[in-house]
């Protein structure tokens, strides 16, 4: 029998790459770039799988392709709002996404954003690069303090727990969330965390404010001009979730005004092309969507893409199914 005909749309760590080849008939895309729609809609027909990443949209009119071979789409990664599941649903595609495996090293990137944007990292690093530190002074770059401050978590899944751990643990941080279910009791006494019945109850009670949502229309602009205003002024917002979930016309109003303190952000409207306002600001940190990016992450990431196709072309449940 053929193997099955398989479609990577960016390059992954070698390892995993080399299990995937010796098992499928694997195409790589060797010039590592965003596939365009026309180049997916061509692949719909190819392939019997596409594993896409979080740069590759998959909307209706690419799902929706006449002669379809493709069966399965094995996400390479555990955010999936770039993929439009009601047509996966409609049309019959299963989906599968790598929950789990990034946890920590997301976490760890948003504690990295928020003791950035807390003690000024960044912009330090900036003053010493241009040469113009003169040295030690009693008040220069006076920060906030980040030990036994408070931090709210919007979502509180797998990532804003794993980031509520290392605060409270390693910071001795007071935890609020916020949620639609109550989390789980023994995470909450582990953390001692309190959950707020909304939104703007946590807001204006926080020092730092993370947020853990998914992306999408549900959740598009939450962090919006008014709730912004909610914060303390001397408050950071940290996203490592999906861009869309701020405003960032209201974003960078409030961090310009000085509403709120600063802001770290790891993922933004319309990747890679942020919004320049951003640029220009001294108290936003900015990271290239680096939340899953550990070498050990992005292999596990890579193994679970493998263990979904493995199920699905053996006629088992992919144990990641999303549909
Ligand atoms: C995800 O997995 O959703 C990340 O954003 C990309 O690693």
């Amino acid at each position: 029998m053929p193997k099955p005909k398989v479609l990577i749309s960016r390059r992954w760590p070698a390892g995993v790459e080399a299990k995937l080849l010796s098992l499928y008939d694997v195409t790589l895309n060797p010039e590592d770039q965003p596939l365009d729609a026309d180049a997916f809609r061509g692949a719909m027909q190819t392939y019997d799988a596409i594993c896409p990443s979080v740069c590759d949209t998959l909307g209706s009119d690419i799902l929706n392709a006449a002669n379809r071979r493709c069966k399965i789409i094995a996400n390479f990664g555990v955010g999936y709002n770039h993929i439009d599941i009601d047509a996966a649903r409609a049309n019959g595609l299963v989906v599968t996404n790598t929950p789990g495996v990034l946890t920590e090293a997301t976490a760890d990137i948003a504690m990295t954003l928020l003791l950035m944007s807390a003690r000024r990292g960044a912009e330090g690093d900036r003053l010493v690069r241009s040469g113009l530190w003169s040295g030690w002074c009693p008040t220069q770059m006076m920060s906030s303090d980040v030990t036994g401050a408070t931090l709210g978590l919007i979502g509180f899944g797998r990532i804003a727990q794993a980031m509520a751990r290392k605060a409270h643990h390693g910071f001795g941080m007071k935890i609020l969330y916020v949620k639609p279910t109550p989390a789980d009791p023994e995470v909450v006494d582990d953390l001692h965390a309190e959950r707020c019945a909304s939104i703007e109850e946590l807001l204006p009670r926080c020092d730092y404010v993370s947020l853990h949502c998914p992306g999408g229309n549900q959740t598009r602009h939450l962090m919006n001009a008014e709730r912004l205003r909610q914060m303390k002024p001397t408050a950071h917002l940290i996203n490592t979730a999906r861009g869309d979930v701020v405003d960032s016309r209201a974003l960078i109003d409030a961090l310009t005004e000085k509403r709120i303190a600063g802001a770290g952000l790891d993922v933004y409207e319309n990747e890679p092309h942020l919004d320049p306002g951003f640029l220009k600001l001294d108290n936003v940190t900015l990271l290239p969507h680096l939340g899953s990016a550990t070498i050990s992450t992005r292999t596990a990431m890579g193994e679970k893409v493998l263990r979904n196709l493995q199920a699905f072309f053996a006629g088992a449940e992919p144990p990641d199914r999303v549909v």
